[in-house]
């Protein structure tokens, strides 16, 4: 046996699970034992394993051929994802003064010198330009030698190797059009000409932000991004020698509580950050391999919280590595629930899996990982759990309360925007991933229709704007059959004061839950930001989104950006609604308390200015946390210090701004099925 055949095979414990509790017959290990039946036929497997764990990445081109063929998405995947490898490696290796060079290039692409280029997506400020070959590349070669052309004074073969280069990039630079857009305007039958958020100026103003925030972030904060970068590395967690995840937190004053685990969802910043960061800069994809296979291992448990049986698809909430001192081993103990305050349940673990198994194949190549039967499996067991027939009349996911990040009672119990929004990202990843062999087939199909009905459902009946809640306002009750306006016969005398002075005329979102009777106005910034990252929304809406933070920027971001949720639950509410919850107090925690976030918003300006708040005061406090207060301007009453995901969040927000394709990482274009139908009927586009 070799020694990384050894390695491999003692780090997945293919067949030695001793140091964990008993697995469940859902192991993996177990599953390739029982079907083989054979010692020799598992040898062979493991393997198997262990040549595709010492295949190469980027992956070899049969292989990537077969993927092609394997899905209809095949287009998407070879395009999307080698397009994206070849800029991020190609703009990685620029020195900065080509970087400037190119960054020239957008700005000329984006003050009109490439109007004859449509612009096909917006996806939110995505710097993946490429000039259209046969369309008018001349324009973009030779408007960019301009910019580049002081390149042409330095002779050294370094120079000339880095001009070839930045030949490259150019040539891989497309504007692409806004016509989406404009079908969504023309479905709603309103001219996009007369909002100044989706107005003729938004082509030059996107690309103009993402070129100075490009030049002005090189330089910006190095001591800071250093500290953070240390302080991640110290959180890291080795199982056998190998990072598999990082802390939650590391507060050395504070009790730990399970501040001291791995929480998948806290760890996707932070494999994001691992990811979005250059190999030569330590970027460092292998944590996030570790841990993907790992929590993966964890599905495969018997889960049982007293006598009853979790769903064998559940990833946990958290793990930690503990030392059995006696039997000299080091063992992993996992909570599903179990053991969390409040046995909460994480229904976003899996979809958080999913996504970030997306992001590492789209980031590496290396698609020997998803491809894995056992990768394959775990994918299908957490569809499974989502997409089982029941007794819903919604296509959206009934939760309790506490099922995601917001983890504590506080009135999310229903069906929430953050698990919604998580669940379609996950469903449009999973999609991309999965291999239609055996049952493959039918799961996709039925995986396309969820899709489209989930998509329906959030962007018609979550969506509020000042034309939606005037609608509402005047809502007629007790409609009876499918002519219904009011589906859900939502009294309005419930809606609340605050909602009616907080909706301005520009701009407007995704409302908190939606079900009989009830909708729960409350603005859900995690739900959001995922709707936008996933393209859950439509263009318009997310230019409305943006257009909403933009008008209540007090409200939503005051000293440090972003509130969880707004507005805070206070007085009789706070107290039906959270059953008295001391740290959910009003303006704290989850209940108003500002999170230092990350998000893809598609104006560098405004993610620009959020990242300079969080500058003049996250790494001073100590990364908290939380803050408290209507404007975030105290660290929160019992925020953790150095709270892992605060410090990743940094980063991935600087690495998305100093490096714009990082963003293509996490999130997702468009679905070009989805974006024909009408589905928008607000004024706000
Ligand atoms: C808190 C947060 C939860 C997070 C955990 C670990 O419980 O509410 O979302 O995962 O801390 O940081």
């Amino acid at each position: 046996m070799s020694p990384s055949f050894r390695s491999l095979r003692d780090f997945l414990e293919v067949t030695d699970a001793v140091a964990d509790p008993p697995p469940s017959s859902g192991d993996f290990e177990k599953e390739v034992e029982a079907s083989s039946g054979k010692e020799v036929e598992t040898a062979d497997y493991l393997i198997d394993l262990q040549q595709k764990e010492e295949r190469t990445t980027p992956i070899d081109g049969q292989l990537s051929e077969t993927l092609e063929k394997e899905s209809d998405e095949a287009s998407e995947k070879s395009s999307d994802f080698s397009a994206f490898q070849e800029f991020k490696s190609a703009w990685n290796s620029l020195p900065s003064a080509d970087k400037d060079g190119v960054s020239e290039c957008f700005k000329e692409a984006s003050s009109g010198s490439l109007a004859t280029d449509k612009v096909k997506s917006i996806h939110n400020g995505l710097v993946s330009l490429e000039s259209r070959e046969g369309e008018n590349p001349n324009i973009t070669i030779e408007k960019c030698q301009g910019s580049v052309g002081k390149g042409e004074s330095y002779k050294s073969q370094e120079e000339n190797e880095s001009t070839e280069k930045t030949e490259k990039l150019k040539k891989m630079v497309r504007v692409q059009s806004y016509e989406k857009i404009a079908d969504n305007a023309s479905v709603a039958h309103i001219s996009l000409k007369s909002y100044a958020s989706v107005g003729t100026s938004f082509e030059n103003f996107e690309l103009n932000g993402i070129y100075s925030a490009i030049k002005s972030n090189n330089t910006e904060n190095t001591a800071m991004m250093e500290e953070a970068w240390e302080t991640l590395q110290k959180s890291y967690v080795y199982y056998k020698g190998r990072p598999v995840g990082t802390l939650a937190a590391m507060d050395p004053t504070a009790e730990a509580l399970n501040y001291n685990q791995v929480f998948v969802r806290d760890f996707v910043p932070s494999g994001l950050a691992c990811l979005m960061r250059p190999a030569n800069a330590g970027g460092d994809p292998e944590i996030v391999k570790n841990f993907l296979l790992k929590t993966l291992h964890l599905q495969g448990w018997e889960k049982r919280i007293d006598n009853f049986t979790l769903g064998e698809g559940v990833m946990p909430a958290s793990f930690k590595v503990l030392y059995d001192s006696h039997r000299q081993k080091e063992t992993l103990v996992a909570d599903f629930g179990g053991s969390a305050i409040g046995r909460v349940a994480p229904v976003d673990s899996g979809f958080w899996w999913i996504i970030l198994l997306r992001s590492y194949t789209k980031c590496t190549h290396d698609y020997t990982l998803s491809e894995m039967p056992e990768v394959q499996r775990g994918m299908k067991l957490i569809l499974n759990l989502c997409l089982s027939d029941g007794f819903d009349t919604f296509p959206t996911l009934l939760c309790a309360d506490g099922c995601s990040m917001i983890d504590r009672r506080m009135g999310i119990y229903g069906y929430p925007i953050e698990i919604q929004a998580l669940f379609y990202f996950a469903l449009r990843c999973s999609r991309q991933m999965l291999k239609p062999e055996r049952d493959g087939k039918e799961l996709i199909e039925r995986i396309d229709k969820r899709i489209t009905a989930l998509t329906y459902h959030i962007r018609n009946y979550y969506w509020l704007d000042f034309t939606q809640l005037n609608n509402i306002y005047r809502y007629k009750t007790e409609e009876y059959s499918h002519t219904a306006v009011n589906k859900f016969n939502v009294i309005p005398e419930s809606i609340p004061d605050w909602v009616f002075e907080f909706m301005p005329l520009r701009g407007g979102y995704l409302i908190g839950n939606v079900s009989p009777a009830r909708m729960d106005f409350r603005w859900f910034l995690v739900g959001n930001c995922i709707a936008i990252l996933s393209s859950l929304v439509t263009p318009a809406q997310e230019t409305a989104i943006m257009d909403l933070i933009e008008e209540r920027w007090e409200d939503l971001i005051g000293e440090m950006p972003l509130k969880i949720v707004y507005p805070a639950l206070e007085g009789h509410d706070w107290r039906t609604v959270t059953g008295f919850d001391p740290k959910n107090t009003r303006w704290s925690y989850h209940n108003g308390g500002t999170w230092p976030a990350c998000i893809k918003t598609g104006r560098p300006q405004i993610a620009k200015r959020a990242i300079e708040l969080m500058e003049q005061r996250l790494s001073k406090d100590g990364w908290p946390e939380y803050y408290d207060g209507k404007a975030g301007r105290y660290v929160g009453k019992q925020a953790r210090k150095y709270q892992t995901w605060s410090i990743s969040g940094y980063l991935v927000a600087k690495l998305m701004i100093e490096n714009p394709a990082n963003l293509l990482i996490i999130s997702l274009e468009e679905d070009k099925r989805i974006s024909k139908s009408k589905l928008t009927r607000s004024i706000s586009f």
